[in-house]
């Protein structure tokens, strides 16, 4: 059976995929968010996933303001990345995996979430740039992904609870599979950041480091807090907790913390990366 070996949390700041086009990871400026990678990514390479589901928003290149799916997610062999104006490179197609996209898209929609099922699709930094900082080398072509998309863009969002229940029927969905298939989840996006408005630049590291601990040790206390609540505490784009609350939904097993690293801010925005283990 398909099993689940581990959540990841990941900032997806484009800021972070211009730095590694160009060679700045060193540089004062974003050393201390780099210097958190390299344990993840040896983790990644000692336990390599089959699939990654990779729970992400999609700012626009995909579902603009106009038609904009609550949750969508990918069932095709390959996403292409574009040109969305951020400076970053257009990275190498992304694999899909085809037969487990389908069990999953069955199983939720069976199971009362009505998931816009893609068959073609493209992915923004919110995938890419995290695909890009765990194999920068771009070497990722073997590993499999299924990319989920969660609307934090355009009101009305779905709640917190919403998306921890949606996490908990991947997580069905996942180990009901019969291949034996080592899949790894990434929660992309986040932490605390208001990109326009009166508060742009607002970042909580209090509400962060609360959100790091109980995403571990409660994330009922997240899923209990409303989509304007997140606002008031996180910032308007503070929603993107939502994708960590769907990884964290999925596991239900044995946790272990084998690595944290918060740093604030890169650009406007606050970035939490934590390797969560994930055992039954
Ligand atoms: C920034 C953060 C985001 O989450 C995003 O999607 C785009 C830009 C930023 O801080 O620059
Ligand atoms: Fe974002």
């Amino acid at each position: 059976m398909a099993k689940i070996t581990a959540g990841i949390t990941t900032s997806h700041i484009p800021a972070i995929g211009v730095a590694m086009d160009n060679n700045l990871e060193e540089t004062p400026y974003f050393k201390p968010f780099f210097d958190g990678y390299p344990p993840v990514r040896q983790w990644l390479h000692d336990n390599p996933p089959d699939v990654v589901v990779l729970f992400y928003n999609d700012h626009g290149l995909e579902f603009f303001l106009d038609r904009k799916p609550t949750f969508a997610m990918g069932v095709a062999d390959k996403y292409e990345n574009a040109d969305e104006g951020w400076g970053i490179a257009t990275i190498p197609p992304i694999t899909g995996e085809t037969e487990l996209s389908w069990h999953i898209a069955t199983h939720l929609i069976e199971n009362d979430f009505d998931m816009t099922v893609c068959q073609e699709m493209k992915v923004d930094h919110g995938c890419t740039v995290p695909m890009s900082v765990m194999w920068p080398d771009k070497n990722y072509s073997h590993i499999k992904v299924i990319p989920v998309a969660i609307n934090c863009e355009r009101h009305p969002m779905p709640n917190p609870s919403r998306c921890l229940a949606l996490g908990k029927e991947f997580g069905k969905a996942i180990e009901s599979f019969d291949q034996d298939l080592n899949v790894v989840l990434f929660g992309t996006g986040g932490m605390s950041h208001q990109l326009d408005g009166q508060r742009a630049g607002f970042i909580s590291r209090e509400f962060d480091l609360w959100c790091m601990d109980k995403l571990i040790t409660d994330p009922q206390a997240i899923a209990d807090l409303s989509i304007s609540e997140i606002i008031q505490r996180g910032g308007a784009q503070g929603v993107e907790i939502n994708m960590w609350l769907a990884m964290r939904g999925a596991m239900h097993g044995n946790l272990k913390l084998l690595h944290s690293n918060y740093y604030a801010p890169i650009s406007n925005t606050a970035t939490g990366l934590q390797l969560i283990e994930h055992s039954h």
